[in-house]
């Protein structure tokens, strides 16, 4: 299958590191334009633009803290300047807030989980939307997790933050549909990127990993970008308002192949 997105504008939300980072070279590899956004360490968002463009693509790097509506807003209008207005619109940037039970949670970590998980997230597809329903075309991608379904003890904030925009995703994609504009998520399982090198890097950590995932593996940074490469591009005009679970199988409680 052959997926073309050349004209296409597409915005990476934390798109220098990660998953980021693949998701933007598999769409920019497909002829998308990209906006690279980063909040911190603007030499590998300028790297990464470089990259892009030493293979003939088209593609800035644009600051903005996703949590900051008037940064959010400045971005937008940044790349409608260099780029044209946003057509795919990958919201992407998230933390995890590291583990802390609730009942000795610090208030303010909580928070900073939600203002930039949940709250990047709307104030980027409330920006893409204003552009998208006019022109009646467009997509947003929502990286969720598989945490979105399965609790994660230690990590209230992170999991309350991806339900929360797996209904976002759905919301808006009731909302866009009329206009025929898709809002979609992915969910990724157990990724080999830097939020979770302590786990991967770790033998013990990453054998107690694997039994978490039936296929076996860790899943690499170019099993999510291929997947919303697919999910941005007009063969899934089909899909909206739902989550693509990209995870190993993570979600079908591997635990339940014995007992029960
Ligand atoms: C987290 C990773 C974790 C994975 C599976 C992701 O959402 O960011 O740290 O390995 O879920 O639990």
């Amino acid at each position: 299958m052959q997926i073309d997105l050349s004209g296409k504008v597409a915005l990476v939300t934390g798109g220098n590191s990660g998953l980021g980072e693949g998701i933007a070279r598999g769409l920019a590899a497909s002829g998308a334009k990209v906006a690279v956004n980063y909040v911190t360490h603007p030499e590998t968002a300028e790297a990464l633009v470089g990259s892009l463009k030493a293979k003939g693509g088209q593609a800035v790097a644009v600051l903005a803290d996703v949590s900051d509506p008037a940064a959010v807003a400045a971005m937008f209008g940044q790349v409608d300047q260099q780029l044209g207005p946003v057509d795919i619109l990958v919201n992407n940037a998230g933390i995890d807030g590291g583990r802390q039970l609730a009942w000795e949670s610090d208030i303010g970590s909580w928070q900073r989980v939600i203002s930039i998980n949940l709250v990047g997230p709307y104030l980027c597809a409330r920006e893409a939307l204003q552009r998208m329903v006019g022109r009646k075309s467009g997509v947003i991608v929502n990286i969720t997790s598989v945490h979105e379904r399965i609790a994660w003890s230690g990590y209230s904030a992170y999991t309350a933050s991806k339900a929360g925009v797996s209904m976002l995703t759905q919301t808006l994609a009731q909302e866009a549909a009329p206009y025929g504009v898709r809002v979609v998520a992915v969910a990724p399982g157990a990724i080999r990127t830097p939020i979770n090198q302590n786990v991967w890097s770790d033998p013990a950590g990453l054998k107690d990993l694997l039994t978490k995932i039936p296929l076996g593996r860790i899943g690499e940074v170019e099993d999510i970008a291929q997947m919303v490469v697919f999910l941005a591009s007009d063969q899934a005009s089909y899909v909206t308002a739902t989550t693509v679970y990209v995870d190993g199988g993570m979600t079908d409680y591997p635990d339940f192949s014995h007992g029960g």
